[in-house]
């Protein structure tokens, strides 16, 4: 499995003061030179942590691919059909939320998406859909013309460790199963940690995990190129 390490947080950091330490740049590049075959970042509506600048630098300096993470809007659309990042997921997103939460409703707005993702894939980005782990979801999601589906680990990661875990775990690797019988690629992320990361081991033919917060959590007492090895180590 390949490793995209999420850099928003270096953002949060740094918008807390308002300077430009810690670097998102500088952060990307180490992330890539300790293995990260990714770079996610979600520019939010409200620009909360990754800003345009930090999005149009790491265009030009990432030596692997960006990943960008928004929401369907028009606004966002150009900004990737200008940008033109490697791969863009598309994700639900509510202002006043802490972090994404829940997938994509692409079964409820079946049109919507696929219109939407159409001008994307034309343009030769790779588009991928954040989406909760159901049959609903997932067929729906083949319906659409994108080439990939993210599948939310939220319920996954917070069941952990409880009698809820299989079942939640389930609902992963059965999704799994159908989306790639589908045709679709699967990529999985959120909440993912350093204790529940290696279940995903045992889901057939994933592509990628898109891992943010315990990363750049656990930098803070190991660094950060510390940090990526050890979860590059858990997820190859
Ligand atoms: N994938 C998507 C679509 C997300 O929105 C997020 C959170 O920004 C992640 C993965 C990474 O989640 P976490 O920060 O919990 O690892």
């Amino acid at each position: 499995m390949l490793l995209g390490v999420n850099i928003d947080h270096v953002a949060t950091l740094r918008n807390a003061r308002g300077g430009v330490e810690p670097d998102t740049i500088k952060a990307a590049e180490v992330c890539e030179l300790n293995g990260a075959t990714s770079i996610t970042t979600h520019l939010r509506e409200d620009r909360r942590h990754i800003k345009d600048k930090d999005v149009r630098t790491l265009i030009k300096t990432l030596k692997t691919n960006l990943n960008l993470e928004m929401a369907v809007t028009e606004e966002m659309q150009q900004i990737a059909l200008e940008i033109k990042p490697h791969s863009v997921c598309l994700v639900p997103e509510k202002r006043q939320e802490i972090t994404t939460e829940g997938g994509l409703d692409v079964a409820g707005q079946l049109d919507k998406i696929t219109k939407f993702v159409k001008p994307l894939v034309d343009a030769g980005i790779l588009v991928s859909l954040f989406i909760d782990p159901t049959e609903e979801q997932v067929k729906a999601s083949s319906k659409t013309g994108a080439q990939f589906i993210e599948m939310h680990t939220g319920q996954y990661s917070e069941k952990y460790g409880t009698t809820d875990e299989e079942t939640e775990f389930l609902k992963l690797k059965n999704s799994a199963e159908l989306a790639r019988t589908l045709g679709l690629n699967v990529n999985a992320g959120h909440g993912l940690n350093y204790e529940n990361v290696h279940r995903m081991h045992e889901i057939t033919g994933l592509y990628e995990l898109n891992i943010g917060h315990s990363i750049i959590s656990r930098a803070i007492f190991v660094g950060l190129p510390q940090a990526v090895k050890e979860m590059k180590d858990l997820v190859k």
